[in-house]
């Protein structure tokens, strides 16, 4: 009987409720497996007593990213963790969108923003998003026109005293009109898509609370959709040793889809739309844990 740690985090008042873990926990045991979900920060948690830990919602992790880190590290090291911490590592800060770039994917145009940088060259002629490199449920984010510059700056000087990076894109309009596209893989192929509305609205404090996936709903991704998507993942780092993937897009100025991030860490799979999925997602899970 394969044992398997599907890791989350400690629920509280800044934490989704994962709604994809009861639903594993139950289809694992169901197929066979011994199945429990774990904090990942626990110190109970026996990982070497696992033949396999998948990360599923350790939803803490960004503002917490070193300590997280480390633990992927000393996980790996005594079961299989996936995705793996290398993988991990990469993909929790948004910096990758440069490599990515610098490999031929299309990607949101970005610039960095590190503390010490300041916030000069903040775009005059359109509307752009301030936004942190390590984080997740829009937390931190914000979109501005020329108008709202001293705003976008305060921003800035906030997340650079609390240590974080900001990234600069400009407010990519496509997503006004046609979504952002979320494609899922698992265990090396397409598992299902969804898409959803556009988060950012104008005027919203980067510091208030966003919600996450307005009008979310399945979606059939397109050819250009999936040439993209698996461009970005052949770009990866230790690309074959992936149990997950979750590629979000949206449309460029052009109408081709650029991507927006690339999810290797702990991707909502929204399995309540896509029921069907569950079973595949568990069959993915037992393989690895071979
Ligand atoms: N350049 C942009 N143009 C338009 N909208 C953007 C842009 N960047 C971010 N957004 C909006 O903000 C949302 C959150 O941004 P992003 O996905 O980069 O960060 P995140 O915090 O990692 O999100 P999550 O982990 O919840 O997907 C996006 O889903 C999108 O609606
Ligand atoms: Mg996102």
């Amino acid at each position: 009987m394969p044992r398997i740690a599907l890791v989350t985090c400690r629920p509280g008042p800044e934490i989704a409720v994962d709604r994809d873990l009861p639903v594993l926990v139950r289809a694992l045991r169901e197929a066979g497996a011994e199945a429990d979900a774990v904090f990942w920060d626990g110190e109970q948690a026996d990982w070497g007593g696992y033949d396999l830990a998948v990360l599923r919602s350790t939803w803490d992790y960004s503002w917490r990213a070193a300590e997280f880190l480390e633990w992927a590290e000393r996980c790996g090291k005594v079961t299989r963790l996936a995705n793996p911490a290398e993988v991990v590592r990469w993909n929790a800060d948004k910096r990758y969108l440069g490599d990515l770039a610098e490999a031929g994917v299309p990607v949101v145009p970005t610039r960095y923003l590190a503390p010490g940088d300041g916030a000069d060259g903040l775009p005059v002629d359109h509307e752009y998003v301030v936004k942190p490199t390590s984080g997740a449920g829009a937390r931190f984010a914000a979109r501005y026109t020329p108008d709202e510059h001293d705003t976008a700056v305060r921003q800035l000087a906030r997340m650079h005293a609390e240590g974080f990076t900001a990234m600069v894109q400009p407010y990519v309009k496509g997503i006004d009109v046609s979504g952002e596209r979320a494609l899922q893989f698992y265990g090396g192929r397409l598992l299902h898509a969804s898409r959803k509305g556009a988060v950012l609205s104008p005027g919203t404090p980067y510091d208030e609370r966003k919600v996450a996936h307005p009008g979310l709903e399945p979606w059939t991704p397109t050819p250009a959709e999936l040439a993209v998507a698996e461009r970005a993942l052949a770009a990866v780092p230790h690309a074959s040793e992936l149990l997950y993937a979750r590629v979000d897009l949206v449309d460029g100025e052009d109408g081709q889809p650029r991507v927006m991030e690339l999810e290797l860490v702990e991707p909502n799979l929204f399995l309540s739309l896509h029921t069907g999925s569950v079973l595949r997602v568990v069959e993915a899970i037992l393989a690895a844990a071979e």
